[in-house]
């Protein structure tokens, strides 16, 4: 039997950077082959050459085992090869199979729109990829969108399925509904390449694993069966990780964060907090655990000052409901959000530009007046140092960096304004292992330090080993408030899903 797809001594090089230096990659018919490296190692760049959005400097790809050069993904597309992005090209006013069909050379599809609705419902059942023809995308979750990328995919004929991080922006129910999808899909021949960080998911799913470190294979193909999460974080990093970081008990000082009786209606104007109160103490973590969109994103944005809500929220004794930004950050409020590319980062500005954001106004960067680029840009190389950013220069725009980089950017740049609230959304999303590590010690240093730390993650483990407390939202709720050491993963995963657990951790949830 050929292999679905053979990579032979790639290179792709971009100013300053070998993003892959002499890489081999195969791919053999009917696998699950999980690629695997921190961020920045060359994964993307990888799989976009394969998906022919890159034309590699050296190396020949051979698809079934005939040589193939591809010059845009159109090519690609017509080998059977598919690639489903971090981010989503679909188009948001138009129904899912209206988006399934564009591009397609079937001018006159739209006379006819059920037979093809029909059509995809039958693709749905095959594969297990439940979503209503007929909805428009702006009606759908962000799993449902996945859903109908890999739909578009298959209705195209591919039978190379490349999905870049699919799990990152997925709910863990979501997670495992894709999980068996995928082995439904290898079971009917297709073969698959998934990047992912989260190694406990690589080792239940992969058939083989291939690593990349800084551009180089570091592991060629090697079997799944027996590999544990910490041989592959050995083989990703270079060195062994620590899973769980060390917390120090401290007990927790004035109340800085309080928010009381706040409701607020989400974009699609539905109620999405209801009255929620809560408050976060100096040098204490509060963990929001919940399933994605029940109103953790709009709780972030109400303090943040990004959406108006009724109700009162104060940062050490300051009103920041329903004022600008400005007020929440002249607060001490720093805020690290879900969407990196449009609110955490501006693109096409460099890297110095991005980390002073906060700053530009005063020394050393700025006197009120003017900025001084050098200062800046040494001010922005310390940070690229201490927080271990990949990048060839400050001076490249941040749409160049790797999604783990840019959120080492924010990070840095949000830390480094030492705040006294940190509200944190997702904040290793994303991330590789290493870079976890990193990113926990730095919110515990911040604890120690004094700041309160709203933490928003949908990583259980996450909220229970940085957490002091954990607060359950369900449809804008808040459903308890436990003690992170009391708690324990069934209730709050029970919580997560509406059911009240017992009166005690309602009396905590009152107090
Ligand atoms: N279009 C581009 N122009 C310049 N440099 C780029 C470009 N795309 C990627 N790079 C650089 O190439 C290197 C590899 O990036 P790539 O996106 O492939 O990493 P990755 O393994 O997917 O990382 P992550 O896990 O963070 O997504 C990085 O140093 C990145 O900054
Ligand atoms: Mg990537």
């Amino acid at each position: 039997m050929t292999n679905a797809v053979e990579m032979h001594d790639i290179v792709v090089r971009f100013p300053g950077v070998l993003a892959n230096d002499h890489v081999n990659f195969t791919l053999k018919t009917g696998e699950i082959h999980a690629l695997l490296g921190e961020n920045g190692a060359g994964k993307s760049t990888l799989m976009n050459v394969l998906a022919g959005l890159y034309q590699p400097t050296e190396g020949t790809i051979k698809v079934h085992g005939k040589p193939v050069s591809f010059n845009s993904p159109k090519d690609a597309i017509a080998a059977g090869i598919g690639m489903v992005h971090q981010h989503f090209m679909l188009v948001p006013t138009q129904t899912v199979t209206e988006n399934i069909l564009l591009g397609l050379d079937e001018p006159k599809f739209f006379l006819n729109l059920p037979k093809y609705d029909q059509k995809i419902l039958e693709l749905e059942e095959q594969f297990g990829l439940h979503v209503p023809p007929t909805a428009k995308i702006w009606q759908l979750s962000v799993g449902e969108q996945q859903r109908v990328e890999l739909l578009k995919m298959l209705y195209r004929g591919a039978d190379i399925l490349i999905l870049d991080e699919p799990t990152a922006v997925l709910a863990p129910q979501e997670i495992d509904e894709l999980m068996s999808t995928l082995r439904s899909m290898a079971a009917q021949g297709k073969s698959i390449i998934f990047i992912s960080h989260k190694l406990h998911e690589v080792t239940q799913i992969a058939d083989r694993v291939t690593v990349l470190r800084k551009g180089k294979v570091t592991a060629e193909g090697i079997d799944a069966a027996g590999l544990t999460a910490e041989k592959l974080a050995q083989l990703m990093v270079g060195r062994e990780v620590v899973f769980t970081v060390k917390k120090s008990d401290r007990e927790p000082g004035d109340v800085v964060l309080d928010v009381q009786n706040v409701s607020a209606i989400n974009d699609k104007g539905v109620p999405a907090l209801r009255s929620v109160s809560l408050q976060v103490r100096s040098g204490e973590i509060l963990g929001i655990a919940g399933v994605a969109g029940n109103g953790q994103s709009e709780l972030a944005e109400v303090i943040t000052g990004l959406r108006p809500c009724t109700g009162k929220i104060t940062v050490n004794g300051v009103d920041v409901a329903n004022r600008p930004p400005i007020v929440a950050i002249n607060s001490g409020v720093a805020h690290i959000p879900e969407d990196r590319g449009k609110v955490g980062t501006a693109p096409n500005l460099t890297i110095t530009e991005n980390t002073i954001m906060k700053n530009y106004r005063y020394e050393p960067v700025g006197n009120g007046w003017s900025i001084d680029f050098s200062k800046a840009r040494n001010f922005a190389r310390q940070l690229k140092e201490k927080y271990d950013i990949l990048a060839p220069s400050v001076r490249i725009p941040a749409r160049k960096l790797s999604g783990g980089n840019l959120q080492k950017v924010i990070l840095a740049r949000e830390i480094s304004a030492n705040p006294q609230l940190m509200v944190a959304v997702q904040p290793t999303r994303g991330l590789d292992v290493g870079a976890i590590e990193a990113v926990q010690t730095l919110l515990l240093a911040q604890r120690e330090a004094g700041a309160a730390i709203l933490l928003i993650s949908e990583e259980l483990e996450e909220l229970f080993s940085l957490s002091d407390r954990i607060a359950v939202i369900y449809e804008g709720k808040i459903m308890g408030i436990v003690p992170a050491k009391e708690a324990n993963i069934h209730d709050i995963g029970l919580m997560m899903t509406g059911h009240a657990v017992n009166s005690e951790e309602r009396v905590a949830n009152s107090e």
